[in-house]
């Protein structure tokens, strides 16, 4: 198996390579940028621009994967709302091009996703479920998913996953486990909605997950996420409890008055069966992943 990652700069990315390292898994790091996780050593890292398909072609034909795990994205939410033409050239026409190019070396090729692709109105969503966007980011991921389920070829998965938390280095974002740890260390004022459901991945089980597809050679939809379904607000005060902090300097408040510029989905969550049965997926908890995480910081 010979893995070539993109994002690698990302949360996800730099956990892929971490296990990489760690399975001696035979690998390539690539992302936008110059190389800023240092876990990453040089001779396994290129710059490679996911739009530009001269690029695409020629670190595709020297380095030649067997596998290829796309996590590469413009993954704020926001931004893409505002920015929807570059949000499609990012999200969408570079995952067909990368498509294109990973069919002409016969590597399988799979797409990191979301559950944004769904409205949240039900929530606890299985891999067949009818997706359902509500913002340009979400309907970015369902068009890209669409390139591959259309596709007659089905050299292909899709990890779909659900707000992703875990160190790493020099990340251009930080995310809220980390935040809250900070913030409730610090006591400083935290304003958290408590009208949106999710169910937090540590990154950790989610790098497994992508890489257990290739590994066991699976191929169409997966859903990889935390295993427990909670308010954001209860993210938020269970990390509290856990490092026995205090929440006094934590409002509650209603996710209608951020006048964020994407609308969210309500309630998402999934259904994991299909990933713990096919993959022998088993997340750890919150808590479990705080002790880990502490270590870590
Ligand atoms: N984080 C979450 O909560 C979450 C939830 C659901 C789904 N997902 C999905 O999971 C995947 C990984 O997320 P993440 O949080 O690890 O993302 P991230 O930390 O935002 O990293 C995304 C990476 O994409 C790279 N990138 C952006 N534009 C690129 C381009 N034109 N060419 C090459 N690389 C480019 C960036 O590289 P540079 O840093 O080098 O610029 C960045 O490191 C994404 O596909 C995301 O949609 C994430």
């Amino acid at each position: 198996m010979k893995i070539l990652i993109t994002g690698s700069n990302g949360l996800l990315g730099q956990k892929i390579v971490k296990l990489c390292l760690k399975r001696g898994v035979s690998f390539l790091a690539t992302s936008a940028g110059e190389n800023r996780n240092q876990d990453c050593p040089s001779q396994f890292y290129q710059s490679m621009n996911i739009t530009d398909v001269d690029n695409i072609q020629t670190i595709f034909q020297s380095f030649r994967p067997t596998h290829i795990i796309h996590t590469a994205a413009l993954t704020n939410v926001d931004y893409c709302e505002l920015n929807p033409e570059e949000c499609q050239e990012v999200n969408v026409l570079a995952t067909q091009k990368l498509w294109v190019e990973a069919q002409k070396i016969n590597a399988h090729f799979q797409l990191v996703s979301t559950d944004f692709i769904f409205d949240g109105l039900t929530g606890n969503y299985k891999e067949t479920d009818q997706p359902s966007a509500v913002s340009i980011y979400g309907q970015s991921k369902v068009d890209a998913e669409s390139i591959l389920i259309q596709s007659d070829n089905t050299n292909w998965s899709i990890a779909r996953t659900i707000i992703v938390y875990g160190t790493a280095n020099n990340l251009s974002r930080t995310n809220i486990v980390l935040w809250s740890i900070d913030a409730l260390t610090k006591g400083a004022p935290m304003k958290i909605i408590n009208d949106q459901f999710r169910m937090p991945t540590w990154a950790e089980d989610l790098a497994w997950g992508c890489i257990e597809i290739c590994n066991r050679d699976k191929k169409g939809i997966f859903h990889l996420c935390g295993p427990e379904l909670m308010a954001v607000n209860e993210i938020v005060f269970r990390i509290a409890k856990h490092i026995n902090k205090s929440t006094d300097n934590v409002e509650i408040i209603s996710s209608t008055t951020l006048n964020q510029p994407a609308k969210r989905p309500p309630r998402t969550g999934f259904d994991l069966t299909k990933s713990k049965l096919e993959l022998g997926y088993n997340p750890k908890s919150l808590e479990e992943t705080i002790e880990i995480l502490l270590k870590e910081i």
